[in-house]
């Protein structure tokens, strides 16, 4: 327990060794307890944790694997005991035989082993000379204890896992915001700058200043938008009001930026009750609508874009339609798959249905109680998932 307790406390595997052993020590009745552990060097062991008796000399002892009990416990995996270190002549090594001998009699020693069968170091206890020796039931409760010890290591272990994985993912998820937020939106100010000097000649000053100014504006909110996504700060989800309120005026936003890369304005509709959804779905819905209408601008030469965004009891619905030339023999590289993946991290879907004459996108999302897929009865999702040829 105390060992499980130090872990869970966030004791690293370098502070685990030394707590074992001094566990080990009143949990076996030993003088000794010592933690010893393979090296890069397969005949030698080295020794991390040494509690008890004449332990500052024992700590960091290099053990053979040859000469010590503690070699073929390691190496064969089976427990080791002895009545008397100065009379056992499997003592070979010089140092154990002048360091140990003349003070400790008894002692065992067991494999420390993970559930895959790694042998992961031995676990050794002694007892000065003249103490009675230990016996098979002391075996056997050193090495549950071992066992024990080896639980609380894996436990700690898979913590550090789970912590490279939160890493791992949190570098996905930035990657992701950065690419669906911020990158389409720097395109897009390149688009209208790449605008305004084609204009410089023919438009007068006043308006021109007026362009560029709005879109320092724009770079200002590209700035906070980068400030987000690496803080990981998402707008407050409470109250819903307000979230969904800044969702409504980003689309807006989105959709009004769009509109210069694009060459026209795309049209923009709300169905239903979309003040429920909360901040991170709003985020999120914001994310969808930038990137589908930068695929649009860079890839679709359409003339006209549709946007809807529906909520309905059970669902939310994204809908971006083109009438573009369709998307084609193509791999989803970076955008599409983003999609993907901000869908199915709330057990919803992305489909994308093309004609020569045009492309729908459709993310669909279940907004209640996301335990399961969103009913495929859906007439949204039914709709999204029978296309046909071309649909992906
Ligand atoms: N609305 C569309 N009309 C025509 N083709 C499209 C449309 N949307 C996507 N495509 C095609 O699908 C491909 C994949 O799109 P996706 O968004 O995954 O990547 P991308 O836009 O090329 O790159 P990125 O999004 O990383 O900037 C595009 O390269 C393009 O060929
Ligand atoms: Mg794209």
């Amino acid at each position: 327990m105390e060992i499980t307790s130090a872990v869970l406390a966030g004791a690293g595997p370098d502070g685990l060794w030394p707590l074992i052993a001094k566990s080990a020590l009143p949990a076996s009745g030993a003088d000794i307890a010592m933690v010893m552990v393979p090296t890069s060097d397969p005949d030698w062991l080295a020794t991390p944790a040494a509690v008890g008796e004449r332990a500052e000399t024992l700590l960091g002892l290099p053990v053979p694997v040859d000469g010590s009990l503690a070699g073929p416990a390691f190496v064969k995996g089976q427990p080791q005991l002895w009545d008397d270190m100065a009379t056992d002549d499997r003592f070979s090594y010089p140092p154990a035989r002048s360091l140990l001998a003349p003070f400790f009699g008894p002692g065992m020693c067991v494999p420390v082993v993970d559930s895959d069968g790694e042998r992961l170091g031995v676990l050794g206890v002694a007892k000065v000379r003249g103490r009675p020796g230990f016996d098979d039931q002391d075996v056997a409760m050193l090495t549950s204890f071992a066992e024990q010890a080896v639980l609380a290591k894996q436990l700690d272990d898979h913590r550090a896992q789970a912590e490279q994985l939160r890493l791992l993912e949190e570098r996905d998820r930035i990657a992701r915001d950065l690419h669906d937020h911020v990158i389409s939106e720097v395109f897009a100010t390149g688009i209208t700058l790449q605008g305004i000097a084609a204009a410089a000649d023919v438009e007068p000053v006043a308006q021109l200043r007026r362009r560029l100014l709005s879109l320092v504006g724009r770079l200002d909110d590209v700035v906070a938008e980068i400030r987000t996504t690496i803080s990981g700060l998402r707008p407050s989800p409470v109250p819903h009001q307000q979230s969904t309120g800044s969702m409504r005026q980003r689309l807006l936003d989105v959709v009004q930026n769009a509109g210069g890369p694009l060459g026209f304005a795309p049209s923009l509709h709300f169905n239903g009750p979309v003040e429920l959804i909360g901040a991170t779905l709003a985020g999120d819905v914001v994310a969808v609508v930038r990137e589908a209408l930068s695929n649009t601008a860079r890839h679709a030469h359409a003339t006209a874009v549709r946007v809807e965004v529906t909520a309905s009891g059970a669902e939310l619905a994204v809908r971006v339609a083109d009438n573009g030339r369709g998307i084609g023999d193509t791999t989803h590289r970076g955008g599409l798959r983003n999609l993907r993946a901000r869908a199915e991290r709330h057990r919803g879907m992305l489909a994308v249905c093309s004609h020569p004459t045009g492309t729908t996108l459709t993310w669909i999302v279940p907004v209640t109680r996301p335990a399961t897929r969103p009913a495929t009865h859906s007439p949204e999702l039914a709709a999204a998932t029978g296309l046909g040829a071309g649909s992906t």
